[in-house]
């Protein structure tokens, strides 16, 4: 080889290997490189002529008006800008939300309709408005309605500014407009001359529709520290200020759907999700505000000083400013006044987490690829050999034909089936993964199917966009149309998805959509879809319709009987109706592992319960230690996959020497034994909106010490867990919040709550406890797969409280059907009190004509904090005796006799019955 030759394959190399080693910001915008973000950003307060509120009135039981801006003073040499004239429409729901719509007004002979975003809110949201009959005008420069839960809602008319306060005149909640920041700017004819093409790097966007942005300020009063709005990469659980005295990285935080190659571990810049949904909290209010919208958005968390002022703004106040390409207002502000009540209402309007299977909540085991059925035999065998249970195995792109989905590459894997039955015969499942990216080659019978029917995204000249992504030539159906999710749906039946059984489930990733060589590594906003809506409309909610049309699928090729398991990569407001999502394409580093709690939590408060990020890390080799810290602490995600890189070295968990692996199988054995605890929590989340990791101020409220702490979170609200995050690390300081103590999980000892402790680190656990007061239901036999612990017998363990009490549920049904919804469960409570246990029903009467029955056991009950010295117990019905002896704290527990152990209770877990303590 000649030397020029080498040096150019030098520098080819090299800029090859730069390419797979950092995060690339230049491929991505920033704020000033954004221009409706920049010109949003740099206005001052009030610097705009003031926005009025005039014709107020009622119709249908809302409140309508006319929102008119006169325009600024034209500068010197320029266009002048047009006035502004808007439509609003205030409503009220119950449980105290308030909903503000601002959009055009149609009538002016506007043409294109801007975006609402469909399909996101609940279907029956509207049954749940309250007809508005009556305004007051306490002044006559305001209007106020009254919102359900002591709160009421202001309309200050000039300048308009909407205020929701506690009635009667009372504090301030949550505000709009107080610095006068809206903005909106109105859909218009092009000037002569005029340019609205927006260049960045190699590509143009047209937007022939010229700019749409809006603007907004929230203020949330009373607030210490404000949280949500994922997905972002954090070390913080709180949201930090990106603007203000002290501030140095200024970025507000995007929301922008985005394939970030190796995201930063720390960073304000948008990845795969998007939820337009912030919470405040203080000890005194929580209040959260949602902003149904689904182009690219920009939000600043204002700090003091960010307006200029010199001095400390008001106290417990949070500004924030939003900004969005386009779409309208249709924004809800929920008061509390408790944290909890604020997840109730958002879930109100969004929904609850699907309930998934039992299996899906036990762990996984995914690789970037199992290679072939040989390969997958053999990890399947691997965890039966090391005594180690897992549910299911995934299979990455490699598993298909050329990357063309719903098929199977036939030289590595010819009998798809029989492999599935080999699984499913030791009760596992299978997920494969199938993406929107659609091969452009005869070939595949789909891209054929898609182009004769025109179910493709156009470009901007009409024709079906072409970009590039795992398969090369790709184009992406239209997710938006509801006859293309439809169509979508029905390939997941099992004739047309040939290869498939009803033991397989599937994993949606690339659906920000990620397209190699579009702009930051997705679609061009001008791209067309269903009814003229341009991309840059829709796009943060285009996974949100993949992923609602998967799992549609799978609910139809399981006749509506099967809970569909898919999982997904992009989000939007609502997905958590559809499955679950993973933090994406983490690194194998300590940083990563420690900023996974943060995201999981914030996807948490934002309804997204069933999360988890790669155990391992995806990119990178992890160190040993780290690999088992981070099955230690995924144990406790709601979402409990390891995943890895193709380039990465094998990391099966029994790859490590005998010690480790049996870390790892210690780390996997936690979750198994917590399965009934999840799977209850699960239950709860579905109804209630709460997520099942939760971030410790949800628990403890007015515990100032928690409302930062993203290092450690509850499991429930019985079980705090604290992550180990540094190599080596020999000691750690646990903050345990509340007035009573906590029962360490591995020693059964009790420790003081409300103050820290400096804690040993073991290698074998990470500190873990159960509080006192509370019950937790335990399965302690290990086998191949949760599917086959069923009939198990379960542990109670109850960890008394200062009084001498404690409390818990159980929720059980068949795991799989929808027959819960037809009262097919069993829910008990159990409660400790005045030394006598007791367990009874607390599903409603009459739920329906289905019937789950269960003859499971009860082998063990442990009590904590019983005084030493308690013998015996008198179990009712029958009367029977029963002897009470020290013992460990599980089964497999060491020898301390830390506990008080009722052995062979025999009793059945569905019925009614007391245990007295003599
Ligand atoms: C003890 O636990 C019971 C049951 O959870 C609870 O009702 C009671 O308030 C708790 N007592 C104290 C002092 O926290």
């Amino acid at each position: 080889m000649s030397s020029p030759f080498i040096l150019l394959l030098l520098l080819l190399l090299t800029s090859l290997t730069s390419l797979t080693s950092a995060w690339k910001r230049d491929e991505f915008r920033t704020c000033n490189q954004t221009p409706f973000c920049k010109r949003a950003r740099t206005r001052s307060p009030h610097s705009l002529p003031p926005l009025s509120a005039s014709q107020i009135s009622l119709s249908d039981g809302k409140i309508t008006a006319v929102l008119h801006r006169s325009p600024p003073e034209p500068e010197p040499d320029s266009q002048p800008e047009p006035e502004t004239r808007l439509l609003l429409e205030l409503s009220v729901y119950q449980n105290g939300v308030l909903r503000l719509k601002i959009d055009e007004d149609y009538s002016d002979s506007v043409s294109k309709r801007r975006f609402q975003v469909p399909d996101v809110l609940l279907p029956d949201l509207d049954d749940r408005r309250l007809f508005l009959s009556r305004l007051a005008s306490p002044d006559p420069g305001s209007t106020v309605a009254f919102l359900s839960d002591g709160h009421e809602a202001v309309i200050r008319h000039d300048p308009f500014q909407i205020v929701v306060r506690r009635s009667g005149g009372g504090d301030p909640v949550i505000s709009l407009n107080s610095h006068g920041l809206f903005d909106f700017e109105q859909l218009r004819t092009k000037k002569e001359g005029e340019d609205w093409e927006e260049r960045f790097r190699s590509h143009t966007d047209a937007r022939p529709h010229g700019p749409q942005s809006i603007a907004l300020d929230v203020s949330f009063h009373g607030a210490e520290f404000v949280y949500g709005i994922p997905e972002h990469a954090s070390a913080s659980l709180a949201l930090g200020r990106t603007r203000g005295r002290g501030v140095e990285e200024s970025e507000p935080y995007r929301l922008f759907n985005l394939d970030v190659f190796e995201y930063l571990h720390d960073s304000p810049f948008g990845i795969y999700g998007s939820i337009p949904f912030m919470l405040s909290h203080s000890a005194e209010a929580s209040s959260g505000f949602f902003w149904l919208n689904a182009a690219e958005m920009q939000i600043d968390v204002l700090g003091d000083g960010w307006d200029g002022a010199a001095g400390v703004g008001e106290a417990k106040r949070i500004d924030t400013l939003w900004m969005s390409e386009a779409g309208i207002v249709d924004a809800f502000f929920m008061v509390g006044p408790g944290p909890k009540d604020v997840l109730r209402q958002y879930a109100s309007l969004t929904g609850t987490q699907a309930m998934p299977q039992e299996f899906a909540v036990a762990y996984h085991q995914c690789r970037w690829n199992y290679r072939d059925e040989e390969d997958v035999a053999g990890v399947d065998a691997g965890f039966d050999e090391h005594d180690i249970p897992y549910d299911v195995l995934w299979l990455d792109i490699e598993h298909t034909e050329g990357k063309k989905y719903f098929t199977w590459d036939k030289m590595l894997f010819p009998n798809p089936k029989e492999m599935q039955r080999k699984l499913a015969d030791k009760g596992r499942h299978m997920v494969t993964i199938v993406d929107p990216h659609m091969k452009r080659d005869d070939s595949n019978s789909l891209h054929r199917e898609a182009t004769e029917k025109g179910y493709y995204v156009k470009d901007a000249g009409g024709r079906d966009y072409d970009g590039w992504c795992w398969p090369g030539s790709s184009s992406y159906p239209d997710m938006l149309n509801p006859e293309i999710r439809e169509w979508w749906a029905e390939k997941f039946s099992f004739e047309n998805y040939v290869g498939s059984t009803p033991s397989l489930y599937i994993w949606n990733d690339m659906n920000e959509p990620s397209v190699f060589n579009g702009p930051e590594v997705t679609m061009p906003r001008d791209v067309i879809h269903y009814g003229g809506v341009e991309h840059r409309e829709l796009h943060n909610a285009y996974g949100y319709y993949f992923h609602m049309a998967t799992a549609n699928g799978l609910l139809k090729r399981g006749d509506g009987k099967d809970r569909p398991f898919v999982l997904s990569r992009a989000f939007f407001a609502g997905s958590q109706r559809y499955g679950a999502v993973w933090t994406g394409d983490n690194s194998a580093d300590w940083d990563h592992l420690k900023s996974s709690v943060p995201m999981v939590l914030t996807l948490g408060l934002t309804g997204m319960s069933f999360s988890g990020a790669d155990v391992g890390g995806f990119f990178g080799n992890p160190e040993t230690d780290l690999l088992v810290r981070w099955y230690q602490l995924g144990a406790y995600y709601p979402f409990f996959r390891a995943h890895a890189h193709h380039d990465t070295k094998r990391r099966e968990p029994w790859l490590f020497g005998e010690r480790n692996t049996a870390l790892m199988r210690e780390a996997i054995h936690v979750r198994y034994s917590l399965l009934p605890y999840y799977y209850t929590l699960f239950r709860e989340a579905s109804v209630s909106g709460i997520p099942i990791m939760r971030p410790l101020w949800l628990e403890f409220p007015d515990d100032k010490e928690t409302f930062n702490n993203g290092e450690a979170f509850m499991v429930g609200e019985s079980l705090f867990v604290q992550g180990i995050y540094e190599q080596g690390q020999k000691s750690v300081s646990v903050y345990l919040p509340g007035q009573e103590s906590w029962y360490n999980l591995k020693s059964g000892l009790a420790y003081a709550g409300g103050t820290y402790h400096k804690l040993e680190v073991f290698e074998d656990s990470i500190p873990s406890f159960q509080k006192a007061g509370t019950i937790v239901p335990r399965k302690e036999r290990f086998r191949r797969s949760s599917t086959q612990m069923a009939k198990d017998p379960y542990t109670l363990v109850i960890a008394l409280n200062s009084s001498l009490a404690a409390q818990g549920e159980l929720y059980i049904d068949d795991g799989k059907s929808y027959d819960f919804e037809h009262g097919a469960y069993i829910h008990r409570q159990f409660s400790f009190l005045n030394d006598k246990l007791s367990s009874s029903s607390i599903k409603p009467a009459n739920l329906g004509r289905k019937q789950f029955s269960s003859d499971t056991t009860i082998e063990r009950i442990v009590i904590l904090g019983l005084p030493a010295g308690t013998k015996r117990a008198v179990i009712e019905p029958g009367n029977r005796e029963a002897d009470i002896e020290p013992g460990p704290l599980t089964l497999r527990g060491g020898a301390s006799p830390v506990a008080h152990i009722v052995r062979k209770p025999n009793l059945r877990i569905s019925d009614d019955w007391t245990l007295r303590i003599l």
